[in-house]
């Protein structure tokens, strides 16, 4: 059946991800590519969508976080390069297998599991090998990569076709660490290629990496949240040159006079002043339009912002719209992203939530359609 849907949307401007992905390109060494991060549905964007407009810029690797959101690029046709950066559970070999996927190997067990069945069907996978240069988080640290290089250079069934680790702190451009992490990563390559093992492929840097410190032998980076356009550190403001990509609008349903005095909304944890103007908008927590901008949420209608009034419920939100010319139902707010000349960025959300840019586009809900404007 046909039927308009609740007029709340998430628009993605494509164009504004191949400008941020323009902007990677020219943070890296010119003997780098880019492998695009695209986990979590592109941070929100939409993961196929993403992709293809990435593809037909050139790009033609890809990072995710998992074998499920490897196969949906694969079922959308997507042939290129894809790494699965939370690496292969067990009883997932034969997939990676099939569907030509390939796994950061995280460890000396999944590591033996993989090449088990690769050479159970007489066949080999391509795998990242995935140290720990100081992020304390997953791959091998260096005693654990020494112990193991003997045994690693024997498993026929794995061919060694990336070498990486991820950075901790590259978002502060004073800290030590990153320099610290990037000594760390050369040695363990170093022990790497003298037990004969010469990755094709080597990289270390995200947004921030790229864009703050060199790594000279790294062939790829792998930006995330730069090509979405939310900064990756405070460092970065007057650094990066970015554009957001996702804007959430919403129509009003509602508009309502409340006179002085009146409750809004659960708790009526915000009363009228003086008599109002409501606008009533159908989004709500359950969008990702975070409860926490109950009474200090904002909103821009018509070229000026508009505070939210009340608590933000599951399904609604209300602004004061007392002071906007000529307002009616219908008329579209924009939450997130620029409209009429002013920008709510993702990192503006970030700092009121305190949280950062990536969480924010991440929560958008699913329930919110995405409407992708052509690259024109
Ligand atoms: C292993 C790995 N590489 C690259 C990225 C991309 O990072 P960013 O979004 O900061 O560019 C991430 C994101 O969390 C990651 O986990």
């Amino acid at each position: 059946m046909n039927y308009p849907p609740r007029p709340t949307w998430a628009e993605i401007d494509l164009a504004a991800l191949c400008h941020n992905l323009r902007q990677a390109q020219n943070g890296c060494l010119t003997s780098q590519r880019i492998m695009a991060v695209v986990k979590a549905d592109a941070y929100g964007h939409g993961a196929v969508p993403v992709t293809r407009t990435l593809q037909s810029k050139g790009v033609c690797d890809f990072a995710v976080a998992t074998l499920e959101e490897a196969l949906e690029l694969r079922q959308a046709g997507i042939d290129d390069n894809l790494l699965v950066l939370g690496g292969c559970f067990p009883g997932q070999e034969g997939a990676f297998l099939t569907y030509d996927l390939m796994p950061t190997v995280l460890d000396v067990e999944s590591a033996l599991r993989i090449n088990i069945e690769s050479v159970r069907l007489g066949r080999q996978l391509k795998v990242h090998l995935k140290v720990d240069s100081g992020m304390g988080r997953v791959g091998f640290l260096l005693q654990q990569l020494r112990d193991f290089l003997p045994q690693l250079s024997q498993l026929d069934g794995l061919v060694i076709e990336g070498f990486m680790s991820h950075l901790a702190c590259a978002d502060e451009l004073d800290s030590s660490v990153t320099t610290e992490q990037q000594d760390q990563f050369l040695v363990m390559l170093q022990m790497l290629r003298e037990v004969g093992i010469s990755p094709r492929e080597i990289h270390l840097n995200n947004s921030a990496g790229l864009s703050g410190w060199g790594c000279s032998e790294c062939t790829l980076s792998r930006p995330g949240i730069m090509l979405y356009g939310g900064l990756p550190g405070d460092d970065f403001e007057t650094r990066l040159d970015l554009r957001p990509v996702m804007h959430l609008r919403s129509e009003i349903a509602q508009l309502r006079h409340i006179s002085a005095g009146s409750g809004i909304s659960y708790g009526h944890h915000f009363r009228a002043p003086s008599d109002m103007l409501v606008a009533v908008l159908p989004i709500g927590y359950a969008d990702g339009y975070n409860r926490l901008f109950s009474n200090c949420g904002q909103g821009v209608l018509s070229g000026v912002k508009i505070p939210v009034v009340g608590r933000v419920c599951m399904d609604w939100v209300m602004l004061d719209v007392s002071h906007v010319p000529d307002v009616k139902v219908g008329d579209c707010v924009t939450l997130l992203g620029s409209a009429d000349g002013m920008l709510i960025s993702g990192d503006d959300w970030a700092r009121q939530l305190g949280t950062i840019s990536y969480e924010v586009f991440c929560r958008i809900g699913h329930r919110v359609p995405r409407r992708y404007l052509p690259l024109g």
